[in-house]
């Protein structure tokens, strides 16, 4: 830690902190690009304060930031030095966002803010119990602050269950231009695992084959009201990443992404869900059985008129979307992303991400 580090006060992140962390969120990524001499990403201020908003409204106990102190009478209001988020669904716990402004880094800010995000107790598998307990747990510790053996070690003990139930599973997904933040949380156990690419492209025409004649693809706003849709959902992504998310899926919604659910005919049972938006953006898509890749894909874009390319983030282990997605004319942008997490991430072969913040 450097031995001028600036003093700062933390607390959770309120709804007027929006602007103010989406300043801090630009600051900090954009030397990282500059650096690399690579074009900056353009910016999407509102889309970036909507998933905050979320963010806030699930998980507002996961959800702070670091400001400089104020003495009584500044005229100035503080200023926001950092901020962290993350969620938890189930036994699943996920860093969405970690970002400190540049002259405040390498201070202890990022892991004094990734400690407060951390689960408050074990997380056991099926419920979120663990949250909100006696702070026995990871983020109710300091010792792992100095990164010290004993929190290393803490983290990846408080991530599983005792009584040797499936264990809860920490996760994130790192720049891989970005080695502090990779070192950072990898000294929680959450080491980088599995690339996640950004793929951009106009399919080639009848290159993505059709459904097999025993699966029905139905948009989410097709469905009979009777349907029991969430039920549907919440059974899918607990057979792919592991964890039902209701409350991403109403996100998902109100921004505009639009849902298709894949059944098996005559039974009915769902093999998969998928999502494509207007502007071209596939995923998150979650399927049973990902032999459905390439015809899943090929429905979703056959459903869009995107004014450019479709663009769709795919992790290195899902090969048959990878493989679909190359054939058919999608080329690879940028730098991957990194999966981070506790322990092998089974599902992500199945599964293609909404982003890579909430994945
Ligand atoms: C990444 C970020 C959040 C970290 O916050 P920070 O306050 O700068 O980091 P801290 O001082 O708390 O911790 C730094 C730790 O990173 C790790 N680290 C730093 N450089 C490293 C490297 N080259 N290799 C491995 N680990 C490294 C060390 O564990 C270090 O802790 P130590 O100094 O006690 O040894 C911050 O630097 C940032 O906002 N960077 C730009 C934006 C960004 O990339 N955000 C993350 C998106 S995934």
């Amino acid at each position: 830690m450097r031995a001028d580090a600036e003093p700062a006060i933390l607390r959770p992140i309120g709804p007027g902190d929006i602007p103010a962390c989406i300043d801090v969120f630009y600051q900090s990524v954009d030397p990282l690009y500059r650096r690399l001499d690579q074009a900056i990403p353009p910016r999407d201020p509102g889309s970036l304060a909507r998933l905050i908003g979320h963010l806030l409204e699930h998980d507002a106990e996961r959800s702070w930031l670091a400001e400089s102190p104020s003495s009584t009478g500044d005229p100035e209001p503080p200023r926001i030095l950092g901020f962290g988020t993350a969620w938890q669904r189930e036994s699943t716990w996920y860093l969405a966002l970690l970002f400190i402004r540049p002259e405040a880094q390498a201070g202890g800010l990022g892991r004094q803010l990734l400690l407060r995000t951390f689960p408050r107790g074990p997380l056991a598998a099926g419920s979120s119990a663990g949250v909100g307990g006696s702070g026995a747990g990871v983020a109710g510790s300091e010792a792992g602050v100095a990164g010290s053996d004993a929190g290393v070690a803490g983290a990846g003990r408080d991530a599983s269950v005792a009584g040797g139930a499936e264990p809860g599973l920490m996760g994130t997904c790192v720049d891989s231009i970005q080695p502090i933040s990779t070192g950072l949380y990898a000294g929680y156990g959450i080491v980088p695992r599995v690339p996640l690419f950004t793929a951009i492209g106009r399919p080639r025409d009848g290159v993505l084959p059709a459904l097999p004649r025993d699966v029905v693809a139905t948009g989410f706003e097709a469905l009979p009201a009777t349907y029991a849709l969430a039920d549907t959902l919440a059974t899918v992504d607990r057979g792919t990443l592991g964890f039902a998310r209701p409350e991403d899926h109403r996100f998902w919604a109100h921004e505009g992404r639009r849902g298709v659910l894949f059944r098996r005919s005559g039974a009915g049972e769902a093999v998969g869900y998928g999502y494509a938006q207007r502007s071209g953006r596939l995923g998150p898509v979650a399927l049973l059985d990902d032999t459905l890749y390439p015809a899943v894909l090929g429905t979703l874009v056959a459903r869009e008129s995107p004014p450019g390319p479709f663009l769709a983030l795919v992790p290195g282990v899902n090969h048959r979307a990878m493989v679909a997605l190359l054939h058919a004319g999608f080329r690879f942008e940028g730098f991957p992303g990194i999966v981070g997490s506790t322990r092998p991430w089974e599902g992500l072969e199945r599964y293609m991400p909404a982003s890579f913040a909430l994945l």
